[in-house]
């Protein structure tokens, strides 16, 4: 089904090559799931070779699994191993027609990625950004070609939630648009088109749970309550198992986010704060079953 507002999809350009911009826990999931859906070349860029090399062989190790599993063939896992390649250099972008990036999420930092892929790609290729909340428009602002930066945001794992907000920033021309559609519907995903605002919908709708649920911990409501409570709204994973699969600085920055915009309907917890602060892997624990237990080094955060 085609979302909502979608634009003539004619107006789609073709993509033959795609790069990824960021070789991190979203951009290397991005690189598998393009090249195993759109079976194109896919390069894919990171600051230094040895961060590439962990891209390139997180995307080699899972079409080695799809090939243990029986979901893919021999010839196949070859050749979509074979169609990805890393670099540090930019200007291996000079072919794409859709670079996506997943970098770290700063504002000046995707900023300073697009017009440096501006110098390398064509006029026609499609800049897409992964943000989780940042505004769309601001990071076009500035550049020759605002008109081709789209909103591209994935949920992770990529590989198996099946949305993608594509999101219409104010100067996102109809081409784009068509052109990003028509990509997510051969990755699989159902696109909806959002408006370029903070933090989207879906995560505006996260950080709220989430949110809550870090307030009532942070009160002092014991952890398994907080979350088995939750349980019989058949969420498919525990609130603190899913802040832990995001991580804590990806939820952070959204929240903060969020608060910046509507500070009265969005907090932050403060021990996510000290937690990120701290650079610990986790506020919360969890034993073997996965069930959620306070660690109890963060008391002596
Ligand atoms: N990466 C890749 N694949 C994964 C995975 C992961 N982290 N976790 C599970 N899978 C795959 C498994 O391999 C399996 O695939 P298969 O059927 O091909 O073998 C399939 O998913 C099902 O796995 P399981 O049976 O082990 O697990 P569940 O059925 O319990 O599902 C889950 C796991 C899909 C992670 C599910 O718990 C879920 O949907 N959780 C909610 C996740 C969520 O809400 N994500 C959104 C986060 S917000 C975000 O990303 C936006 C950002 O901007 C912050």
């Amino acid at each position: 089904k085609r979302p909502a507002g979608a634009p003539n999809k004619a107006l789609a350009r073709q993509v033959t090559t795609v790069g990824v911009v960021g070789a991190g826990l979203m951009a290397s999931q991005l690189a598998l799931l393009f090249v195993r859906r759109l079976e194109v070349p896919v390069v894919l860029t990171d600051l230094d070779a040895e961060r590439v090399e962990r891209g390139v062989q997180y995307v080699h190790g899972e079409v080695d699994k799809l090939l243990s599993k029986g979901r893919v063939s021999p010839d196949a896992a070859n050749r979509l191993k074979a169609l990805v390649t890393g670099s540090t250099d930019k200007s291996v972008f000079a072919d794409a027609d859709f670079v996506i990036e997943a970098v770290f999420e700063e504002m000046k930092v995707k900023q300073q990625v697009f017009s440096e892929l501006e110098t390398v790609v064509s006029a026609e290729c499609v800049l897409a950004t992964n943000t989780s909340a940042l505004s769309v428009t601001e990071m076009a602002a500035g550049l020759r070609h605002p008109e081709r930066v789209v909103g591209f945001h994935f949920f992770n794992p990529v590989a198996v939630l099946p949305l993608v907000e594509v999101v219409r920033a104010e100067r996102t021309d109809d081409a784009t648009l068509a052109t990003a559609l028509a990509v997510g519907k051969t990755l699989k995903k159902s696109c909806v088109l959002v408006k370029d605002a903070p933090a989207f919908v879906v995560n505006r709708v996260l950080t709220r749970l989430m949110g809550e649920v870090t307030a009532a911990a942070d009160a002092g409501t014991p952890l398994d309550v907080a979350d088995n409570a939750l349980a019989p709204l058949g969420l498919p994973m525990s609130p603190f198992v899913l802040l832990q699969l995001v991580g804590p600085a990806v939820a952070l920055h959204v929240a903060d986010t969020l608060h910046d915009a509507f500070p009265a309907r969005f907090g932050v917890s403060e021990n996510l704060r000290r937690l990120v602060a701290a650079g610990k892997p986790g506020i919360w624990s969890w034993d073997q079953q996965g069930k959620p237990y306070l660690d109890d080094d963060t008391a002596a955060l």
